[in-house]
């Protein structure tokens, strides 16, 4: 079988900026034919073999090609070389030995249950933050620990906490951390958890769940993590058109059980959604620094409001998030958290009424969206849990998008009159 996981960054990629590798990395990596400008959609289930010895060869991994979609697809492996290009780059400047890998998934789901899947077993201790998206939440509380998995949460934000953890369960196989949190932008130091995990738990594989940040804005693997994760649902499609994950790591192991994880419980994209998110990847950079700057705007704008009680932004100066997030993260993001006044029936209200928001969960794409976080994305983590972390009935979660600033300011101002 063709390894298609294990395309490495060449010199070519190490030497260009984020911008130059987001439209050019990985373009002919694994198309059989170079004439086309833009990667082909392969959308194919299979593939034709020369002759019988030719396939079983390729079967046996005794030469290149490809055999069946779900095992390897030339338009998933371009989408896996460029996201090596944008996650690994740096890492890879650091240390040229470490070889980066990706795999691309069917949601981001598949990615963050393949590589928590290929990182534990019945009986191993995983560490994982407290405040995660709710399916992850999920995952490890109802089908990790029914598996036999050890289940350990904490605010991954509180270092001490960390270094309690750490100390405490010495055999972790895994620690998992999300930063910036969904939905409240809370943000962990990754490279002081690194350190801590590496001092006390040397068999622990940290996991990062990149999908608020992006590999425009922070690259876990560069900061000492073994894998990035992303749901491509979000920014890196960017246009509200595919469900996708990615993984990328550093961990060769990890790497080979991940892709037998997709490879056996099916969770691979099909060819279309890779090269939708493929195409989405070619703009990251400049939709990713507009959501940036007009979610700042709007932070700063919720903030001086009085029917606005408390926002959420690691780009405010009073955010318990700003050091660690200017530290680690190139700009702040585009999602925004507030508490309104007047709890659940206000913020309904404004969801209600608002204009150019769309009422809708996801976030990331281009447009802007509002969603209740209590009522939809984090309905399935128990209240009392929910509200320990922040996520009051009251609160509301947008994705800033990349309109005219000015026409968002307004929409949230004549919302806001409503209320
Ligand atoms: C931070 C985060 N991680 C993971 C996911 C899951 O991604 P998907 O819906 O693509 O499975 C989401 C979805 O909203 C998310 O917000």
């Amino acid at each position: 079988m063709e390894d298609s996981h294990s395309k490495n960054l060449d010199d070519f990629y190490l030497a260009h900026g984020f911008a130059t590798r987001a439209l050019h990395a990985g373009e002919h990596v694994g198309q059989p034919q170079h004439t086309s400008h833009t990667g082909a959609i392969y959308q194919t289930s299979t593939f034709v073999f020369e002759s019988a010895a030719h396939g079983a060869e390729i079967f046996a991994g005794e030469r290149p090609g490809y055999m069946y979609t779900r095992l390897g697809n030339p338009s998933v492996k371009l989408l896996e070389a460029k996201m090596n290009a944008l996650e690994g780059r740096e890492a890879k400047q650091k240390n040229p030995d470490v070889r980066v890998s990706s795999l691309a998934f069917s949601s981001g789901m598949a990615a963050i249950s393949s590589a928590l899947l290929a990182a534990l077993q019945a009986g191993d201790t995983l560490i994982m933050g407290n405040v995660v998206y709710g399916a992850t939440e999920n995952l490890a509380q109802k089908i990790l620990a029914k598996l036999g998995v050890k289940v350990i949460e904490i605010d991954t934000s509180d270092l001490n906490q960390v270094e309690d953890a750490v100390k405490a369960n010495p055999e972790a196989k895994a620690i998992f951390l999300e930063t910036p949190t969904n939905p409240m932008l809370a943000c962990t130091d990754i490279a002081a958890v690194c350190k801590l995990v590496r001092e006390h738990c040397a068999e622990a594989a940290v996991m990062v769940d990149n999908t608020f940040a992006t590999p425009y804005l922070q690259r876990p693997l560069e900061l000492g993590a073994d894998v990035s994760l992303s749901s491509s649902t979000k920014y890196l499609c960017g246009h509200g058109t595919v469900v996708g994950g990615v993984m990328t790591t550093t961990n060769d192991a990890i790497k080979d059980r991940a892709f037998t994880m997709a490879a056996d419980l099916g969770g691979v994209p099909s060819p279309f959604d890779a090269w939708l998110v493929n195409m989405g990847l070619k703009t990251l950079p400049l939709r990713m620094q507009r959501h940036c700057d007009n979610a700042h705007t709007i932070a700063q704008y919720l903030v001086k409001h009085d029917k606005v009680e408390k926002v959420y932004y690691p780009g405010l100066p009073e955010s318990p998030a700003h050091e660690v997030a200017k530290r680690q993260m190139k700009d702040f993001g585009g999602m925004v958290s507030f508490d309104i006044a007047g709890g659940v029936e206000a913020g309904r209200k404004l969801m209600d009424t608002i204009e150019i928001f769309t009422l809708a969960v996801s976030l990331g794409c281009v447009d802007s969206l509002i969603q209740h976080p209590a009522s939809m994305t984090h309905a399935c983590v128990p209240k009392a849990k929910r509200e320990k972390a922040g996520v009051t009935d009251g609160l509301v979660r947008i994705s800033v998008g990349i309109e005219d600033v000015d026409d968002l300011v307004n929409a949230l101002e004549d919302a806001l009159k409503k209320v």
